[in-house]
Formats: C-alpha cells, sequence, structure tokens
C-alpha cells in the first residue's frame, strides 16, 4: 500500500521526562529526525521519588523549549509538520495536562490535526518503529511505572494477558537499592552489586510463581528484601558488602525467575512470533538474557529497542500517531488528559497507583 510522507511532531511529559521529537513515516518505514529528552532527575533527587507537583510545573516550563529544540534539531519548521502527537495519559495528571495543554496550543496556532496517544501504545509499538515487527507480537513492558504482556494486533488492538497486580519490576529495583543504601535510579545499582553475589543465599520468594496466568507480583519480594536486610541488622547490627550483593543477587534471580516463566506462559498463549520488550528494566543484562532464552526455546524472535527508545521519550509518541493518523483519527481541542487509560478496554482495571501514577 503506497502512503504519503508523513511529518510528525510528538510530545511526551507524563512522568518525569519533558520529551519532543520529530519523525518522518517515508515510503521505507518510520525515520527519527530528532528526539529530544530533558529529564528531571535533579528536580526529584532529594525526595527519593517523582514529586508530581514538581515534575507537572517543569513539563510546563519546558515543554516549549523541547518542542523548538526538536524541530531545530530536525531542521523542520514548523510549516513542514503535517500532525501534532501527544501523550494524552496515562501518567502523573498534571503531566500530561501541562504536554496536552502544549499540543494543543502548537495545533490551534498551527492550524494542524491533533492526535492524542496513549503512552503504553507509543511504547508497545515501538519495535515497528525500530524493528519494522509486523503485526501481531508480544510485548512485555518493564519499567519503573508499568508491567504487562499485550497482544499488539494493531495501533489500536491490544489485548492484555497479564500484568503486575502491585509494584512494577523498576519500582522494585529502586525501593531494594534503596533500602541497601544505594543511589538511584536503583535497577543499575543492584545489577552491579549482584555481580559480586550469592543468589541461593536468602531465601527469596517466587510471588504468583505457583498461580496460574500472566500476573505478577513484586510487592512481596521487595518486603522479603527487606526482612532479610533486618535480620541481619539485628543479628551483627549492620549489612556487610557481601550481604548487600547477597541480597542482591538473590533479588535479582528471583525477578528473573518470574518473569521468565509468566513471559513463557504468554508467549505459548499468544502464539506470536515475535517477543518484544520495552521499558528500562530491559537493560538488566541478566533479565534480557532469561526473556531472550524463553523466546528461542519457543521458536519466537526476540527483539529489544536501543534503550533510548526503550525508556520514555517522543519518538514513540510521534511514531503511534502517526500509525493512528494513518487510521484516520483526530483529535481537536476537547482531547482530554487522562490519568488512567488501559491500553485493553476489556481487561480489568490494574489495580494500584503508583508513585508513578496510575498502573492503567
Ligand atoms: O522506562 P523507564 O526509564 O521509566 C519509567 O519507568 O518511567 O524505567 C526506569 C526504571 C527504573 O525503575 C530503573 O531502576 C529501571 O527502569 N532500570 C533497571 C535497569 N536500568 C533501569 N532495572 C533493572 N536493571 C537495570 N539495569
Ligand atoms: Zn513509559
Amino acid at each position: 500500500m503506497m502512503h504519503e510522507t508523513l511529518t510528525i511532531l510528538g510530545i511526551e511529559s507524563s512522568c518525569d521526562d519533558t520529551a519532543a521529537a520529530v519523525l518522518r513515516m517515508g515510503a521505507h518505514g518510520p525515520e527519527i529526525l530528532s528526539s529530544v529528552v530533558l529529564g528531571q532527575e535533579a528536580l526529584h533527587a532529594a525526595f527519593g521519588g517523582v514529586v508530581p507537583e514538581i515534575a507537572a510545573r517543569a513539563h510546563a516550563e519546558k515543554a516549549d523549549l523541547a518542542v523548538r529544540e526538536a524541530l531545530a534539531q530536525a531542521g523542520t519548521p514548523l510549516a513542514q509538520v503535517d500532525a501534532v502527537a501527544v501523550t494524552a495519559g496515562p501518567g502523573l495528571i498534571g503531566g500530561v495536562l501541562a504536554g496536552v495543554m502544549c499540543a494543543k496550543g502548537i495545533a490551534a496556532g498551527a492550524g494542524l490535526p491533533l492526535i492524542g496517544v496513549n503512552h503504553l501504545a507509543g511504547h508497545a509499538l515501538t519495535p515497528r518503529l525500530t524493528h519494522g515487527v509486523a503485526y501481531p507480537y508480544l510485548m512485555l513492558l518493564v519499567s519503573g511505572g508499568h508491567c504487562q504482556f499485550l497482544t499488539v494486533a494493531g495501533p489500536e488492538a491490544f489485548t492484555r494477558l497479564g500484568g503486575t497486580i502491585d509494584d512494577a519490576p523498576g519500582e522494585a529495583f529502586d525501593k531494594v537499592a534503596r533500602l541497601l543504601g544505594l543511589p538511584q535510579p536503583g535497577g543499575p545499582e543492584v545489577e552491579r552489586a549482584a555481580r559480586a553475589g550469592d543468589a541461593d543465599r536468602f531465601r527469596l520468594p517466587r510471588p504468583l510463581l505457583d498461580r496460574e496466568g500472566c500476573d505478577l507480583s513484586f510487592s512481596g519480594l521487595k518486603t522479603a528484601v527487606l526482612r532479610a536486610r533486618d535480620a541481619r541488622l539485628a543479628e551483627q547490627g549492620g549489612i556487610t558488602r557481601q550481604d548487600r550483593a547477597d541480597l542482591c543477587a538473590g533479588f535479582q534471580a528471583a525477578v528473573c525467575e518470574v518473569l521468565a516463566e509468566k513471559t513463557r506462559r504468554a508467549l505459548a498463549a499468544a502464539g506470536a512470533p515475535v517477543l518484544a520488550v520495552a521499558g528500562g528494566v530491559a537493560a538488566n543484562g541478566p533479565i534480557r538474557a532469561a526473556l531472550m532464552a524463553v523466546a528461542e526455546a519457543q521458536g519466537a524472535r526476540f527483539v529489544a529497542p536501543p534503550m533510548a527508545l526503550c525508556t520514555d521519550n517522543a519518538a514513540m509518541i510521534a511514531h503511534a500517531g502517526a500509525e493512528l493518523y494513518r487510521l484516520g483519527r483526530r483529535d481537536d481541542m476537547t482531547l482530554v488528559a487522562r490519568p488512567r487509560w488501559p491500553l485493553d478496554g476489556a481487561s480489568p482495571p490494574m489495580l494500584g497507583h503508583g508513585k508513578r501514577g496510575a498502573k492503567a
């Protein structure tokens, strides 16, 4: 099917990154012309987590700047943009609102169509942007805010096979790091510490492994690490470097084992030829290796986008917007920012409301 070339401006502000990107959908597939991400780590560092009000204010201040920079880096004047795609949820509502207002201003001012994009759809469609993966495929989204298995059959056709019933795995990595005195974000720190550790020394649970289906849970695992740490504190008044390494290794091995088994089940249920991952936790070496092995054992191709496109960015929003645009989707000034917005309307709502926003 022949398509006209489309140039889309994307805007993302649902958590703690203010991002803007310009993407071109041409005859040879999508091409990222620019992708600007203005992080907020420094603003939240003192609070040990993302503070929604601070995030919202920073997004409101920086969104225009990110857009201007993205257009400049792409060498694309606004006059050459065909549509504005913006994350309209799910996420921290103040930030989503800031992005939606910015997008509405640009769309109204430049007379451009507006497309509201689901942040999770942005992640879930990324394997098409980076690897041209065809529908259908199985997506495992594992980040600080999300954890779910989705079969992706089209830009608006998602079936949720399962997900976390409490914390997201990245959140658990971050909490484990915090309770062992390691810096944030905790994932890479725990992974590093785990290299010198003995994963079998502390007996940690494998949550929900014995329950059918693809749901996951990480909050009990984090509590088990806390208990083991407290036991060491009571016994010897502190934890040694080796204790810390062993706890990190044990925790990571438990996450690996649970994710691998649930992924095996999801892949079998989906019957999809491709397993794709997205989210910051997909950067974890042992987790990535375990997922790759699961895919290989079931004859599926394993696809992991480069890290910069696995984590929050606006190129994925522009790309999802382009796919929706081609389906004829257009929004207008009535577009609303949504704190919750499940991708699969048919599945029951996820429990919980994490620090990084609704679990969707
Ligand atoms: O996708 P992401 O950048 O952002 C949001 O969740 O919004 O994911 C960040 C999460 C953090 O919780 C971080 O600790 C985790 O991904 N993470 C990792 C690793 N690198 C980042 N978790 C485990 N191992 C890693 N190497
Ligand atoms: Zn995200």
